[in-house]
């Protein structure tokens, strides 16, 4: 494995040669050096950051400013991964046009090297144009959390001939349109391996079994950081939410008891002049106090006459 940044053909020679890898999301610089040195080769900015990052109920609210703020942060913490900055919601829906502004404005302003954004067939289009100005596109079909409102929340999509069939055609269509993977999110496993199958790119799954060729989650999922709800898709290799709050709890206690900071995270002065600087003010102590009584005893004579 070479040590260079991972590209969007890395990926598609991974399916050709049968690699299946894996895929995560992160929103801030420290996350993404953790998954790029733990080799994971794709990082997407998800715009699951409004709800894990953000605290909003869905994606929806996320602006195209707050995507370039973390995939910049990312894409300082990643030196090998590619990092996928996601289209936010209104972005590229309205027209091709606002679609390249927006998507050239993501990977200008935080040098990521590929973009993401939701829907089949009607995005080929925009697709197309991105690809042909030079942007890197991954696409996202089945369950579109930027469709929520339409579709009526998250659920698995695809699930009769007509709708699984439409899938295939907008997988093909993603496809001819130049994109170089495509997310497939809450698809049945057997249509997602007939998709995968038919596709020359990678599929990257979410909650769509295991025979796409990639697997990408939420890094709050994984690691257990998101406690509102937990996807049935999720697989938890960590409870960090439960750990760093029993942290946070010994924190409190050391405090209160004095036993934090210690001497290890602490600077004290040298000895001699600790002694000395104790000696001099003990001095400046005991000439106020005589000071002091001088003025009480002899008001005129301290106090220049005035009393
Ligand atoms: O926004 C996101 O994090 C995503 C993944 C769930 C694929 O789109």
């Amino acid at each position: 494995m070479t040590d260079r940044p991972i590209t969007p053909r890395d990926l598609i020679a991974k399916k050709r040669k049968g690699e299946r890898f894996a895929a995560i999301t992160a929103y801030d610089y420290t996350s993404a050096q953790i998954v790029d040195r733990a080799g994971i080769p794709v990082i997407l900015v998800g715009d699951t950051l409004g709800m894990v990052v953000l605290g909003h109920e869905k994606t929806l609210s996320v602006s195209l400013d707050a995507m370039i703020h973390h995939t910049a942060a990312v894409t300082r913490g990643a030196q090998k991964a590619l990092v996928i900055g996601d289209m936010p919601f209104m972005t590229y829906q309205v027209n091709p046009e606002d679609a390249l502004r927006n998507a050239g404005r993501l990977m200008q302003e935080t040098g990521c090297s590929a973009v993401k954004l939701e829907g089949g067939k009607e995005m080929a289009p925009t697709v197309a144009k991105l690809v042909n100005a030079g942007i890197p596109v991954c696409g996202h079909i089945g369950y579109c959390p930027q469709s929520t409102n339409a579709t009526g929340g998250p659920r698995v999509q695809g699930k009769s001939i007509d709708a699984a069939k439409a899938m295939i055609e907008d997988a093909l269509a993603l496809e001819e349109a130049g994109a170089f993977a495509i997310v497939l999110e809450l698809v049945p496993r057997s249509l997602a391996a007939m998709i995968t199958e038919r596709v020359s790119i990678p599929t990257i799954g979410i909650g769509s079994g295991v025979d796409c060729d990639a697997e990408i989650q939420v890094f709050h999922d994984l690691f257990g950081l998101y406690s509102d709800f937990v996807p049935k898709h999720t697989r938890r290799y960590l409870n960090l939410a439960e750990q760093l709050q029993d942290a946070a709890a010994r924190y409190v206690d050391d405090v209160a008891e004095r036993q934090f900071p210690g001497p290890l995270q602490s600077s004290d002065l040298k000895p001699d002049v600790k002694r000395d600087l104790n000696r001099e003010l003990a001095t400046d102590a005991a000439s106020a106090a005589g000071a002091q009584r001088m003025s009480a005893v002899f008001p005129k004579l301290v106090n220049g006459g005035t009393d």
